[in-house]
């Protein structure tokens, strides 16, 4: 199966204008909007969403035309998701992302949130610059989606009595949307037909479900230095993922209690008995075999696309996010 690199290499000359165009478009004529927005964009990521869109195009043939249009969108995509992190770890208090201290820790809320704002509108100008209506229509559903997913999601927090359905619910619109709007938005562009734009849709959501799965996997499972985030971040919210719904079903009745006040009150005392009926529960292992089954759904996905070296990638990434520890 082909390496990270292996997959970089196919994409190279797109993925670096994608982030020279980043780097442009954040600029501004206020201070604090470019501090914040270099402090976060400089720390890395893995880019992982745009190096789907920039395969997917590549994968349907479509060359780069004069305007970049991939290249810019491959940017739109990032500059979102990038909003959301900034917003999201407001929300969720954390303190450490992508090996650093958060933006919201460094520079504060109120500078988080409004940075994040700005991105988001920046990426809606980059959007209508590229000029197609169906874009638009995607990337603002999709917005609104994530939008609306995060609201949910801050229904559910304190909630023992979420169920699986309403979890999963959650992870669609808030991560798993925005994967299938990249690898949708290369259909659009490439002007494939109907059924192909409905097929790589399918597969950057179920990829994007399978992603966060991994996620919240990882938030009880991963090292926190490799992570780059928090472990345990989760839990500290009273946030009921599916490693923790699982554990309080499948526990005996004191485990259960227990589940259910922490995840009421949040916190990180109980943790390391949580840790321990997760573990006799099987938890992290039933989480990662729900990502495996939403794997096989993007892989099956897949299908209608002619064999391609950009193929085997889409494949090979759906593969490699089972096993990432970052
Ligand atoms: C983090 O996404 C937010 C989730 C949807 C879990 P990534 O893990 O893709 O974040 P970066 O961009 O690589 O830091
Ligand atoms: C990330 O959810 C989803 C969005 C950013 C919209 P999480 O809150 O689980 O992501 P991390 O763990 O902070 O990256
Ligand atoms: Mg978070
Ligand atoms: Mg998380």
């Amino acid at each position: 199966m082909m390496t990270l690199e292996q997959i970089r290499a196919l994409v190279k000359s797109e993925f670096e204008n994608t982030n020279q165009i980043i780097l442009d478009r954040l600029q501004s004529d206020v201070v604090l909007v470019n501090q914040v927005g270099q402090y976060i964009v400089a720390a890395g990521g893995k880019r992982l969403r745009p190096m789907l869109l920039l395969l997917a195009t590549k994968a349907l043939k479509f060359q780069e035309d004069p305007k970049k249009s991939q290249s810019i969108l491959a940017a739109v995509i990032e500059l979102i998701h990038t909003a959301t992190l900034l917003h999201d770890d407001v929300v969720d208090e954390s303190d450490l992302r992508r090996g650093r201290e958060t933006a919201n820790s460094m520079f504060g809320n109120q500078a988080s949130v409004l940075v994040g704002d700005y991105l988001y509108s920046r990426a809606f100008q980059m959007m209508v610059e590229v000029g197609e209506m169906r874009v638009m229509d995607v990337l603002s559903d999709t917005t609104n989606q994530i939008a609306a997913g995060e609201v949910l999601q801050l229904m559910n927090v304190n909630d023992p009595d979420v169920t699986e359905a309403s979890y999963y619910e959650v992870i669609e619109r808030k991560t798993a949307i925005l994967f299938a709007a990249a690898t949708q938005l290369a259909a659009i562009l490439s002007g494939a037909d109907q059924k192909i734009e409905l097929a790589l849709k399918e597969y950057g959501m179920q990829l994007g479900i399978a992603f966060q799965l991994i996620d919240d996997a990882l938030d009880y499972a991963a090292d926190t230095e490799e992570l780059g985030k928090n472990v345990g971040d989760d839990l500290a919210e009273g946030k009921p993922t599916l490693p923790l719904i699982h554990a309080m079903e499948n526990a005996d009745q004191a485990g259960a209690e227990l589940i259910r006040s922490t995840i009421e009150n949040g916190g990180l005392d109980n943790m390391d008995a949580i840790m321990q009926i997760i573990k006799s529960t099987d938890s992290i292992a039933y989480t990662y075999q729900a990502a495996e089954k939403a794997v096989e759904k993007a892989l099956n996905a897949l299908s209608v696309l002619e064999p391609s070296v950009h193929k085997d990638a889409l494949i090979a990434i759906a593969k490699l996010s089972l096993r990432r520890s970052s």
